[in-house]
């Protein structure tokens, strides 16, 4: 049976990286999308969200919905300067040959259901086989929690991609991006008891695409979605250049990846709580690893992937964007 995902996400190029993946691997069935404040506003993630599924043409299409357009407790903080004004590289902006919008504005097909309740809707749609991927700010997470956390119990795992646990913060010292954004969200879902797998950045920056690789292997199969890849990652990779990073860092797609295949990682049982009053501290993800007895600390709030093999998962990326056999 395929398992059924629920996707979260603030494309953002590496959310759209993630997406290309979850469409396009015959194991899953993306059965709803919600998206999420973060990378851009909402407006633009969904106006996003339509533009891949435009382009990717899955067979069945999911239910899509959007979110919240804020954090819960604090104003927004997006990344343009990573991601382009628009979120996917400003490719809204190209032209084709004739001069037309090489990517129109899309029709957009949404649900009646706002982002938390598309997510409540869909566990109860599978109860015990659903598995969220979390690939922005945990906001229509928490707000999930607070309308019906008995529903939200009947996940069967929640992949999160967010947190620092070991390694410096990309948004702050000691802060990643999701997790900062809005920290009372992660707070709350962190001290939910759900069964969470965090994707923190000790792993996904493990996972370099360098602008060669993409560049040939996108070559090999030059259709529609190869197009769309390499004009949505241009943004990418000089941003990557301008930090003097060797590619694009593949975030969203490993926590994806980790969602379909777990053996390409191991976790640990980590107590991690999330710092919302600190203001040098603000989305800190604080991991209690001290090797003391289990019984003299707080029981794990989750379970921290601590390793990535990290070939093994860019070879099942790229045969998936574009199979070498294509
Ligand atoms: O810190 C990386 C995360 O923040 C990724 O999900 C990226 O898309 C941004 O949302
Ligand atoms: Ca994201």
């Amino acid at each position: 049976m395929k398992i059924p995902l629920l996707v979260d996400t603030d494309p953002g190029i590496d959310d759209a990286l993630a997406l290309v993946l979850a469409l396009r691997s015959p194991q899953c069935s993306v059965e709803s999308i919600t998206t999420v404040a973060g990378n851009v506003s909402v407006e633009r993630c969904t106006l996003n969200m339509f533009r891949i599924l435009d382009v990717l043409k899955p067979e069945r299409l999911p239910v899509v919905s959007r979110g919240a357009d804020k954090p819960l407790a604090r104003s927004l903080v997006s990344a343009p300067h990573v991601h382009g004004d628009d979120g996917l590289g400003n490719l809204a902006e190209l032209k084709a040959a004739d001069g037309s919008l090489r990517y129109p504005r899309p029709r957009l097909t949404l649900s009646p259901l706002d982002g938390p309740d598309l997510i409540l809707d869909t566990i109860g749609r599978f109860p015990g086989e659903l598995v969220l991927v979390a690939l922005g700010p945990l906001t229509n997470l928490a707000l999930a929690l607070q309308r019906d956390a008995r529903r939200m119990a009947l996940l069967r795992r929640l992949v999160i991609m967010g947190g620092a646990v070991g390694v410096p913060g990309n948004v702050t010292p000691v802060a990643e991006f999701n997790f900062y954004v809005d920290p009372e969200a992660a707070a709350q879902v962190l001290a939910s008891g759900l069964p969470i797998e965090l994707v923190p950045l000790d792993i996904t920056r493990n996972a370099i695409l360098p602008r060669s690789v993409l560049q040939k292997r996108l070559a090999v199969c030059p259709d529609p979605v190869s197009r769309f890849v390499a004009d949505m990652t241009q943004r990418g990779f000089e941003f990557a250049e301008e930090i003097g990073e060797g590619g694009i860092t593949l975030h969203d797609p490993v926590a994806l990846g980790i969602a379909l295949d777990p053996s390409l990682t191991h976790f640990e049982p980590v107590h991690v709580a999330v710092e919302c009053e600190g203001v040098l501290t603000r989305g800190m993800s604080v991991a209690d690893l001290r090797m003391i007895a289990a019984g003299r600390k707080a029981p794990a709030t989750c379970r921290v992937a601590r390793g990535l093999r990290a070939d093994t998962f860019l070879d099942l990326f790229l045969d998936r964007l574009c199979p070498a056999s294509w």
